[in-house]
């Protein structure tokens, strides 16, 4: 396939598709009134502020602002851009998807890359179980991976040569620039291309919908570097996948935990030992996007490091990046551990073992054990940040209790505070009565204040009456049909939130004939924020009786208070202008406040 889906298409599958049964999958409803109300999957709350219309087949939370229509929840909660959504949920409807000749090649070579990689995967797994793959399978075998796992992994071998994979592939049609692509070839100075991974064992990587995106190769030879991995493509970015995630996320989500590891041999000895709740990060640190995926899933996370230098190390990077940490004023771990309610821990494995050696070595149940027995991220931290620093040394000492006390304070729950502020008493040695002192100074202190970003419900960010105006007129507009012909009476000058002037220079430019919106298709064509408002818009309940009257209020008053503000830049004007121009002014100002006063007359 490729190109895009046919309009008619997507209002084919958006009739077959009931949103509440979509939704239903991943929410409790229960209904309330007109609407279905639930628990937001994209938020943690305790209150339902999730709420379905079924008239509408929308969706919106009023708690986190998002909303969308049923191809962007799908989108949304299963990490699917617009196509894969509409072809997932033409799939469950069984209806055929078409598609017009590709607008977008993108949408084409991104399609056409998976094919590749799907096949390379396979001539990969065909020449490891060929003679070819002996000693791989030999070597696989030494390290307790058999058949079995090789092939639940998509194990393979890439043979010591230039143009074996290479070859093979453009003999099943794929043109020399797709697999350059899909960088599975690299080009030399001559303008030739070959084949990127040679005498390697590989590991496929696969995304959470298990389409293989990248791929792994361990060199077995002792070559440099030990790993090589694919470069970034259409399809992959680094930093964006979990190895294993695609079959793992079941095991995460019933389990309720999931297991980082580093390693990719890691996953497969935990895999292979009953352990199905681990993923691994495929050679990059630990990425806000990764903990994105898997909070989907879970709220606990625990992180296995390998035990020698390089794995502490990593632990630090890798903390450090899972929570972006820039200590004071960064907000992102505030939100890691106050918003998404991650419960994070900590595993560094002894004796300079790596997962795969650990359980090897002294067997899965005592590999449980250190898993159930992990640290709290919070514990781990506090603990790295004291080993940084000589306690013995004041000077030292001060720094560390700063340094700590700047990271505490970041806990939302006062509880947790006074735990870890004892904690930090005992580590640095000092009464806790001094500790609580210093405390209050570095929470006082304004330097250290995280500018938190917070979902704030919208009804509080539009709090002045013109605000209020405004948001009410694109409710409105949106909600009552016919008043689209509106648009056309306003200016831009009549909004003065950024906000509702873009969308409402977007919805006049997709007027059609005689004024109509058609907002349904609207909702698609607009970014994250503009799609959540108009979302929430057209979801929020109108509250008058008399809706006729009521529109035309809100139009006259908005209009008032556009003449408001003009009339207050002239009067600015005025007071710097020379008697001739004041004049003039003058005159304007009349007509303006007399217009004014007109419009007022009709706001009931
Ligand atoms: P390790 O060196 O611990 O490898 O690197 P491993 O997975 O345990 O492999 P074995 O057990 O020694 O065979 C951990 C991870 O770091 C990434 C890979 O994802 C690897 O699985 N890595 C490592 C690279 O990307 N490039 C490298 O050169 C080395
Ligand atoms: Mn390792």
């Amino acid at each position: 396939m490729s190109g895009l889906i046919r309009e008619d298409d997507l209002e084919q599958i958006k009739d077959r598709v009931n949103i509440i049964d979509i939704i239903s999958e991943q929410v409790m409803l229960k209904k309330a009134g007109r609407a279905y109300k639930g628990l937001c999957p994209f938020h943690q709350e305790k209150t339902p502020s999730f709420s379905v219309d079924t008239s509408k087949q929308l969706w919106h939370c009023f708690g986190c602002g998002e909303g969308g229509d049923v191809i962007s929840f799908v989108m949304k909660v299963d990490g699917l851009d617009f196509t894969e959504a509409v072809e997932s949920l033409a799939r469950r409807v069984g209806y055929a998807v078409h598609y017009t000749k590709t607008k977008s090649n993108n949408l084409g070579i991104k399609q056409k890359i998976y094919e590749i990689n799907a096949a390379a995967a396979g001539y990969f797994s065909k020449v490891l179980f060929s003679p070819m793959g002996r000693e791989t399978r030999d070597y696989l075998k030494s390290r307790g991976f058999g058949r079995e796992i090789a092939e639940t992994m998509w194990l393979g071998f890439a043979p010591d040569t230039w143009d074996g994979l290479k070859n093979y592939l453009l003999k099943k049609n794929f043109l020399e620039a797709e697999i350059l692509k899909a960088g599975l070839t690299s080009q030399g100075s001559n303008g030739k291309s070959f084949d990127r991974f040679r005498g390697r064992l590989i590991f496929p990587i696969k995304d959470i919908q298990g389409r293989v995106v990248a791929f792994g190769a361990r060199s077995l030879n002792g070559d440099n570097p030990k790993y090589l991995n694919s470069p970034e493509t259409p399809v992959y970015r680094k930093g964006s996948v979990l190895y294993g995630l695609n079959l793992a996320k079941t095991a995460i989500s019933s389990q309720s935990a999931a297991i980082i590891v580093e390693g990719y041999t890691d996953l497969l000895a935990l895999k292979m030992s009953g352990i199905d709740n681990a993923v691994a990060t495929c050679g990059t640190a630990f990425t806000l996007d990764h903990f994105k995926f898997i909070s989907r899933f879970t709220d606990d996370i625990i992180f296995v490091f390998d035990g020698d230098a390089a794995g502490i190390a990593a632990a630090e990077r890798g903390l450090e990046l899972v929570s972006q940490i820039r200590l004071p004023g960064d907000n992102t771990l505030k939100k890691l551990l106050n918003s998404y309610k991650i419960g994070v821990k900590v595993l560094v494995l002894p004796e300079e073992l790596d997962p795969a050696e650990y359980v090897a070595k002294n067997g899965v149940e005592n590999f449980r054990l250190l898993i159930t027995n992990a640290k709290q991220f919070t514990d781990f931290y506090l603990e790295r940040i004291m080993i940084k620093y000589d306690i013995n040394d004041d000077n030292q000492r001060q720094k560390a209790i700063a340094e700590s006390l700047a990271f505490i304070k970041l806990l939302a729950s006062a509880v947790a505070q006074e735990k870890y502020l004892k904690r930090i008493a005992e580590m640095a040695d000092v009464s806790l009565e001094t500790l609580q002192i210093d405390f209050k100074h570095v929470v006082s202190d304004k330097r250290h204040t995280v500018k938190a970003k917070p979902n704030q419900p919208l009804s509080k960010i539009f709090r002045n009456a013109t605000s209020v105006a405004e948001r009410e007129m694109l409710k409105l507009i949106l909600q009552i049909p016919g008043k689209g012909a509106f648009l056309k009476e306003l200016e831009p000058t009549d909004w003065q939130n950024q906000d509702n002037k873009q969308l409402f220079a977007v919805l006049k430019s997709k007027l059609v004939g005689k004024g109509k919106l058609n907002v349904q298709n609207i909702v698609h064509e607009l970014d994250g924020n503009q799609k959540n408002l108009v979302v929430s818009l057209i979801m929020e309940p109108i509250l008058v009786e008399d809706k006729e009257r009521y529109f035309l209020s809100i139009f006259f008053k908005i209009k008032e208070l556009s003449l408001e503000r003009q009339i207050k830049v002239l009067i600015k004007e005025l007071s710097v202008a020379d008697m001739k121009k004041q004049k003039v002014l003058e005159k304007k100002i009349l007509e303006l406040q007399s217009k004014r006063r007109e419009m007022r007359d009709q706001v009931v």
